[in-house]
């Protein structure tokens, strides 16, 4: 799948690993691409079985189809409408017996408009609808299963945004920062269930969402945010999200609850403005 970037040394770590989700089933909002379905893939691969969630009917068959029907579904959702949600946790339930992992995944950019006067109220409502409440939703209907189960894992993305002025629209800033708060507030309610929750704040990787919002195509925007980076000599793909969901809903993160993983090569603890750490002759 062209959306679906893995590096060389991702695929044979994968290849070579024991399986980390053996019998846990994932539920995937966003899983039609990108960084949702590069994670129904690698989840799978890992044996878990996953439903993905998504608007997009076509490209979420594709991806289901291509990872097997006994190892995937696809469910049409939108995350705004609390009835497609509690569908979709009712039909992993039915389907598979059960839901281990909820990631809610999906979101969007909006324009970039840089003057807050410039930005209307139901831009940023709908930004919010579906990166904020659609979250919220996810948790909610998650909960709602995994709280008489005793046992569970939810997952969300966030951003480099959720902790950064400046670095998108302020509607998703706001909408980041908001995932974080709901993390945090939610990991201390189900903790006595036993239930983590964690979210995820990945820098900008190619993918249509970011595309879309930079204006360039997934090679120009890969090399300008690699010379926009902190780390240098790699470049951040949809593989390495994965890898930290993969972690942060297996068991080797059985500790872990309430925690917002950066995947941004410490993008988001430099200030450029200073300088002291540039070699001269680099
Ligand atoms: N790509 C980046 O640079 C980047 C960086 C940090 C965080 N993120 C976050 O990663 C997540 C995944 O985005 P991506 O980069 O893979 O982009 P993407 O556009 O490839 O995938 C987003 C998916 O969400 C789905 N979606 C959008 N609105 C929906 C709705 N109302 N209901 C259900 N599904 C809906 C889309 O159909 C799409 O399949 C998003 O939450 C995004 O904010 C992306």
């Amino acid at each position: 799948m062209a959306l679906i970037r893995i590096g060389n040394k991702s695929r044979e770590l994968l290849e070579n690993r024991e399986p980390m989700l053996e019998g846990k089933v994932a539920l995937i909002t966003g899983g039609a691409s990108g960084i949702g379905a590069c994670t129904a893939k690698i989840f799978a691969q890992h044996g878990a079985k996953v439903i993905i969630a998504d608007v997009q009917y076509d490209l979420g068959q594709l991806v289901s189809e291509s990872l097997g029907p006994s190892n995937c579904t696809y469910v049409h959702c939108d995350v705004t409408n609390e009835d497609h949600i509690k569908n979709a946790v009712d039909k992993t339930v039915s389907t598979y017996g059960k839901l281990d992992i909820m990631f809610n995944n999906a979101g969007i950019s909006d324009t970039p408009k840089p003057r807050i006067i410039d930005n209307e109220k139901a831009d940023f409502e709908r930004d919010l609808d579906i990166n904020m409440t659609g979250v919220f939703l996810g948790m909610k209907h998650a909960a709602r299963v995994m709280v008489p189960a005793i046992s569970g894992c939810i997952l969300s993305t966030a951003s480099v945004a959720s902790n950064l002025g400046g670095a998108s629209s302020h509607a998703y800033c706001c909408s980041k920062h908001a995932v974080v708060g709901l993390t945090r507030n939610l990991a201390v309610e189900l903790g006595q269930f036993g239930i983590r929750v964690n979210c995820m704040s990945p820098y900008t990787l190619a993918t249509p969402l970011a595309t879309k919002f930079v204006g360039l195509n997934d090679e120009d925007l890969e090399n300008e945010m690699t010379v926009l980076g902190n780390l240098k000599g790699v470049t951040l793909r949809a593989d390495d999200v994965t890898n930290a969901a993969l972690y942060l809903a297996s068991d080797e993160a059985k500790y872990v609850s309430g925690h917002n993983l950066f995947i941004d090569g410490g993008f988001g603890i430099v200030n450029s403005a200073f300088k002291i750490f540039q070699y001269p002759d680099a």
